[in-house]
């Protein structure tokens, strides 16, 4: 999911003001669930494998096309109109609020900023299973002033004729926020106690009460938490744990009985000397979003440069699935892939992938795959580049965009990926994430 931010100055919040508590921890790690595992509120039962593939799929080109611009498969733009979208959200976090802590399923999005829950009174809420957070029974909210700073950090917007953030009867902060998939929480800004069970509490944390929320969500996820780069998000909130945060998560096979883990602070850290970093560039058109520098791809002995590079050219997105890359650029590393896997299991009846092979196991040459970013080159292993849709299909897991181009979290398995926002660079480093991640 990704908000839509207008550009607006860095508002720079005053985390001291923010205190951890005594019993302080610098770093603490928490579960991340894939929405298809059984471990998830979304776990649909009677759903097959590979309409949870093609699901995925969806989700990841109605993302890169709520960029703004049309993907360049024609189809698309007729299914992102439909109810059948699901939430592109592919990971889940728990996290607690208020006093005593409400515990809640949330969407652990990079590709926004503010954490937000359905509160009550909700005249406009969509149906979750869990009670409403209300504010009125924890002893910890306090809700925040239309005057405060955090409240001027709230991307400005108007919408019928209000304009947002504005002043409530009692001058508290009222915001709007929304989503490019038109989702969207209107609430009140207030501070709170956020929790992670035993690993970490943080008082006095900004977050949204929504009370008219909309969510192209399945049912049961009760709120968002924004992993972004803005003072808003909860990386930006971790005060003395520090703004850093990895994961690492496991192939698709063994999703359904792993949870692998999201970590902050020190915890976060990783090692090792295959570790390798890239800038994250900062793009004041877009404050939210991990900015990385892609500067070509070697398929074999053949690299394919990309052009247009240096500001910026590629979303580092774990909320979405396949890889969108920019379509010149995309036909030509397709036909490396294809040229070098050969034509005689190929078949493209697949309307969410433009190359397809069967009986994939038995394909012996995938070639060597190097993406690089600005100082760091990642190989990628067949898992990373197909998706296996059956038990015997796998296919090509990334599409062309005439969008923003992104790096999907098929790419990012089995690869501990670290995000600091402090010396802005994100870090990769292979690793079995079944292993090491238990
Ligand atoms: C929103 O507009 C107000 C008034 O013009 C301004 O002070 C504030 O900085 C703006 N907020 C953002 C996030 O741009
Ligand atoms: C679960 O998946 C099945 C098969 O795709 C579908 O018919 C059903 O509507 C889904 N149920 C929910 C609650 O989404
Ligand atoms: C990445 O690979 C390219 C092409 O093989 C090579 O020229 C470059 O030195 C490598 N960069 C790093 C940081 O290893």
């Amino acid at each position: 999911m990704h908000a839509h931010l207008h550009s607006f100055a860095l508002i720079i919040l005053l985390l001291s003001t923010f205190s951890v508590n005594s019993n302080a921890t610098k770093g603490f790690s928490i579960d991340l669930v894939h929405r298809d595992s059984p471990l998830s509120p979304f776990y649909n039962s009677s759903m097959t494998h590979s309409e949870r593939v093609q699901n995925a799929a969806l989700r990841s080109m109605s993302r890169a096309n709520r960029f703004g611009q049309s993907s360049s498969m024609a189809e698309t733009s007729e299914l992102v109109e439909t109810d059948i979208i699901p939430n592109d959200a592919d990971y889940l976090m728990k996290i607690s609020v208020g006093t005593p802590p409400v515990e809640r399923w949330a969407v652990a999005d990079t590709g926004s900023d503010l954490i937000w829950f359905q509160c009550s009174p909700c005249p406009r809420c969509y149906p979750q299973k869990a009670k409403l957070f209300d504010p009125k029974s924890s002893s910890t909210y306090k809700s925040l002033s239309c005057r405060s700073n955090q409240c001027k950090s709230l991307p400005n917007d108007t919408v019928k004729g209000q304009s947002y953030p504005n002043c409530g009867t009692s001058n508290e902060c009222m915001y709007f926020y929304s989503y490019d998939d038109r989702s969207y929480t209107i609430g009140e800004l207030g501070i709170e106690t956020l929790s992670f069970g035993q690993a970490a509490s943080f008082p006095k944390r900004v977050f949204g009460c929504g009370h008219k929320n909309n969510l192209a969500f399945y049912q049961n996820t009760e709120g968002v938490v924004g992993l972004g780069q803005g003072p808003l998000s909860l990386v930006s909130q971790m005060g003395n744990v520090g703004r850093k945060f990895s994961y690492c998560l496991a192939p698709i096979s063994q999703q359904q009985t792993t949870s692998t883990k999201l970590r902050f602070g020190e915890e976060a850290t990783i090692s090792g000397n295959e570790v390798v970093s890239t800038p994250l560039i900062p793009r004041s058109d877009s404050p939210t979003y991990y900015y990385l520098n892609l500067e070509g791809i070697t398929v074999g002995q053949q690299t394919v440069p990309l052009t247009s590079q240096g500001n910026g050219n590629i979303v580092i997105d774990s909320g979405s699935t396949l890889t969108m890359l920019p379509t010149r650029f995309y036909k030509r590393v397709e036909a490396l892939v294809r040229y070098a896997i050969g034509a005689d299991q190929l078949i493209v009846e697949n309307s969410y992938s433009k190359l397809c092979y069967t009986n994939a196991n038995s394909i012996r040459n995938v070639p060597t795959f190097v993406v690089h970013f600005t100082g760091a080159n990642l190989s990628l292993n067949r898992q990373n580049i197909f998706s296996f849709i059956s038990e015997d299909v796998m296919c090509l897991a990334m599409l062309p965009t005439d969008g923003e181009s992104s790096y999907g979290n098929v790419a990012h398995i089995d690869f501990e990926v670290e995000y600091d926002l402090d010396q802005k660079k994100a870090s990769f480093a292979p690793v079995d994430c079944t292993k090491q991640y238990q």
